[in-house]
């Protein structure tokens, strides 16, 4: 007989046994011979701002007892939900990081595969610096998993997995190590001379929210968004994200979704709806903290899943002041261009605080500053790249299968010409049929070749010549 394997699966689904991530680490474990295992409902019990310390002890007692540990998990607004992330920080400031040492780790992760990479590396990175030899995780979409041959891999992938533990395979290091050097003292001339503030336009109006996790302390992310109210041309309206009454975090109930109200009775929905439907422009001041932003943030975005798949902040105007070593975590900045991209909100910059030269950063934070003003005056709209267009058509393609359910998002998407797909055009749709037919000719098709690149831009010429708007 093989020794046993003693596996624990950590629930970072707030659903706890209802969780659909859950049912595939239970499948997988349970046609594996010669393992013994046990489920954490982490997330369910850390959903409440209020948690049991010796739920918390016991947890640290079950993650002794394990030689290996599925990271189970939904991916929630590009990452694990809030609760997952709070258990590590949880088991930080108890000084218990050394539990993870040694052990082999996984995660099984489901979800629509929205910025579900972002999920699995954040996973990945924590648990190599914890120590921990992490072997590449799995993601199924909610279907997958009655797929017959989806089953056969993830038994393969289960079974590679508890081989990997018992042997003590080699495993591939994907992260470095995160710098252990803090970014340097960022000393602005605008607090060394204490300058008195500019004043404010009165007009045009533009409604301005900083959304911010730490304001006049002794910090980078402080002395950056002084320079930045103080060069900014209108009033900015600040809120502390620390000082909401939050109850707890979202336990994906989605009763958002079916009934259109947050389970959640603290008043965050109508805080939310009422902040992003009322203001103009967003700026974000956020500090770092291990691999994501303070985890605060977190329980922040999950908590905006309330307002659904609409993009509320669309056509509006961002910007992002982040202290931290925003360099070395370019999943972090792609998390804020991503979002930026799919809600078209038009971040005008997304500044960090690594700069050796205070004078540069603190110019930079002030040009950002009157850009920003001038780009959402002119309307301005940023193009999107893969991050926006690949993000956009996964929601496209959700909304509009469940649009029986999700009547809200499918109206949003509707008014908004969301629903672009290919197969709705008509044009394109006589265009392919007539040049289908045409093109089974090879005459037809070396004209084609000879003219293509003429004819590609013949519109575009036109507009040139003619000197259009
Ligand atoms: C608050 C919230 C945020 C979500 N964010 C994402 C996301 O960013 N990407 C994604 O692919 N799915 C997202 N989802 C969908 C869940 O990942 C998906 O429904 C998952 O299968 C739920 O698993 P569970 O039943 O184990 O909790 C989100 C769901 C909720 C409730």
């Amino acid at each position: 007989m093989k020794p046993i394997i003693k596996i624990l699966i950590v629930n970072g689904s707030p659903k706890g046994e209802y969780s659909l991530t859950l049912q595939h680490s239970l499948y997988m474990l349970g046609q594996e011979k010669d393992v013994e295992y046990k489920v954490l409902q982490a997330s369910e019990a850390l959903s409440k701002i209020n948690f049991e310390q010796s739920w918390l002890e016991s947890a640290i007692t079950d993650i002794e007892w394990a030689d290996a540990i599925i990271w189970n998990t939904p991916v929630y607004t590009m990452l694990v939900p809030w609760q997952l992330i709070r258990l590590f920080q949880l088991i930080k400031a108890e000084g218990r990081n050394s539990i993870f040492q040694g052990k082999y780790a996984t995660s099984m992760m489901t979800c629509f595969h929205y910025y579900d990479h972002l999920a699995e590396d954040w996973l990945r990175s924590t648990s190599e610096d914890l120590g921990m030899a992490y072997v590449e995780g799995r993601t199924a979409d909610n279907m997958d998993m009655l797929i017959k041959t989806h089953r056969a891999s993830m038994r393969f992938f289960m079974n590679d997995f508890v081989s990997a533990c018992r042997n003590r395979d080699p495993v591939e290091r994907k992260f470095m190590p995160l710098p252990e050097t803090k970014s340097p003292r960022f000393s602005p001339a605008l607090i060394n001379e204490s300058r008195e503030a500019n004043p404010k336009l009165a007009e045009p109006k533009l409604r301005t929210v900083l959304l911010t996790d730490e304001i006049h302390q002794d910090g980078n992310l402080s002395r950056m968004l002084d320079v930045f109210m103080d060069a900014y041309p209108h009033e900015i309206e600040v809120i502390d994200i620390n000082e909401f009454p939050y109850e707890a975090g979202c336990h994906g109930c989605l009763k958002c979704e079916l009934v259109g109200e947050c389970d959640r009775k603290d008043g965050f929905q109508d805080f939310y709806l009422n902040l992003v439907n009322t203001c103009d422009v967003l700026v974000f001041g956020m500090n770092i903290e291990d691999r994501y932003l303070k985890p605060i943030w977190k329980l922040f975005l999950d908590r905006t899943f309330s307002n659904g798949h609409r993009t509320s902040m669309m056509g509006k105007h961002t910007g992002y002041l982040v202290a931290g070593p925003l360099r070395s975590l370019p999943n972090v900045r792609q998390f804020l261009e991503g979002k930026d991209n799919v809600g078209r909100e038009n971040a005008m910059c997304i500044i960090g605080d690594e700069y050796e030269d205070s004078v540069y950063l603190e110019s930079l934070i002030i040009n950002s500053a009157k850009r920003l003003s001038q780009a959402a005056l002119a309307k301005y709209q940023k193009s999107v790249n893969f991050l926006g267009v690949g993000g956009i058509k996964i929601f496209r393609d959700l909304i509009y299968s469940m649009r029986g359910v999700v009547g809200d998002d499918h109206r949003f998407y509707k008014k908004n010409g969301l629903y672009d797909f290919p197969q709705k055009d008509l044009g394109k749709q006589a265009f392919n049929l007539g040049m289908g037919m045409a093109f089974k000719l090879k005459a037809v098709r070396m004209e084609a070749f000879e003219r293509m690149p003429e004819m590609y831009i013949q519109l575009h010429k036109q507009i040139l010549k003619s000197g259009k708007e």
